[in-house]
């Protein structure tokens, strides 16, 4: 696996005078779908200062949300592709995957080499994208729901006709929503598809358990969701603060006869770390498996 921030294998390209012979600040970026996660990027990248005013872009087809979008001020709002596409050096599309060939058909005639790619839809696969646009440079990212709160984690990967530069440029990109982590392969996006891409729901599904388990102990929902809300954030801050193991920190809190030694030896003779495993793994088969349907044909899911 790669480390953060250290991009694979990349070539120098001399066709990426925009990015060697300009700031990225003058980069012109456009988001098409204005929809949860456009949103988030949309309004991640304004906040961030990352470009100068007026070089982001937003498109929706839905004429209500252009209405939406243009009361938020942070972008403009286009209700055609014609006055933005050609204009993006950069282009983020964030539709649902089923509404990918369409798109993708109406924007080939106005796409051009220069321009960089990054899509976030699940399953659509960087050759899907090269052969319905006509173009080479695309990057692959799988983003997470916490992105939303400036805390997602975003796996990615590109075709070899993105330069070193250009990625670097993807990743400050990408940060402005979290953490990013550069990826050698598209396999390896379906892997972390399983692991952070829906991993925020098995958390939520963990926090939905206690929950319930305290409400059956009389508590009301109110104190109750203090209760696992407080719990969850106070564990995830300890891991980040230090480099101990979630083993280590078990080790720390669960004493031989204690009350946590009890509810971990109850988790381990349910063998839950194994169900979670398997979890795991039937999300990153179900991302291989969409990726093959959407394979230059049909793209069909999200
Ligand atoms: N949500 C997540 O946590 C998450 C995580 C990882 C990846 N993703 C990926 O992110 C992508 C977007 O997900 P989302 O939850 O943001 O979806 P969403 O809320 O449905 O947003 C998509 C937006 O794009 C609009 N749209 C559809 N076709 C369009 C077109 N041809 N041109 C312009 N706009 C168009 C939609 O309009 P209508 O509503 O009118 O169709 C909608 O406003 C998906 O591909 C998904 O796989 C999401």
């Amino acid at each position: 696996m790669a480390k953060i921030g250290t991009p694979a294998r990349r070539l120098f390209y001399f066709n990426e005078s925009y990015f060697l012979n300009q700031k990225e600040e003058q980069m012109n970026v456009l988001v098409i779908g204005g929809g949860n996660m456009g949103i988030t990027y949309a309004e991640a990248i304004a906040k961030s200062n990352f470009l100068s005013s007026g070089s982001l872009m937003v498109f929706d087809k839905s004429e209500e949300k252009q209405a939406e979008l243009r009361a938020g001020g942070f972008f403009s709002v286009h209700s055609g592709l014609g006055t933005c596409l050609p204009e993006a050096d950069v282009v983020l599309i964030a539709v649902k995957p089923v509404h990918a060939p369409g798109l993708m058909d109406e924007m080939r005639p106005m796409v051009s080499a220069g321009q960089l790619f990054i899509s976030i839809m699940a399953g659509v696969t960087i050759d899907t994208i090269k052969q319905r646009l006509g173009i080479d440079k695309v990057v692959r990212a799988m983003p997470n729901l916490p992105a939303q709160v400036g805390l997602g984690m975003t796996s990615f990967t590109a075709s070899e006709q993105v330069s070193r530069l250009e990625l670097a440029t993807i990743e400050k990109l990408l940060d402005t929503t979290g953490r990013s982590l550069n990826l050698a392969s598209e396999s390896e996006i379906d892997a972390s598809t399983g692991i952070s891409g829906s991993g925020p729901a098995y958390i939520f599904y963990f926090m939905q358990a206690l929950l319930d388990a305290a409400l059956k102990m009389d508590f009301n929902k109110e104190d109750a969701r203090l209760l696992v809300g407080q719990t969850f954030s106070g564990a995830v801050e300890l891991f980040n603060s230090s480099d101990l193991s979630p083993d280590d920190w078990m080790a720390k809190v669960a004493s031989k006869g204690g009350t946590t030694r009890a509810a971990l030896d109850s988790m381990d003779g349910n063998n839950l770390n194994s169900l979670i495993q398997e979890a795991a793994y039937a999300a990153f088969r179900r991302a291989e498996e969409l990726g093959k349907q959407t394979d230059g044909k049909e793209v069909a899911h999200a």
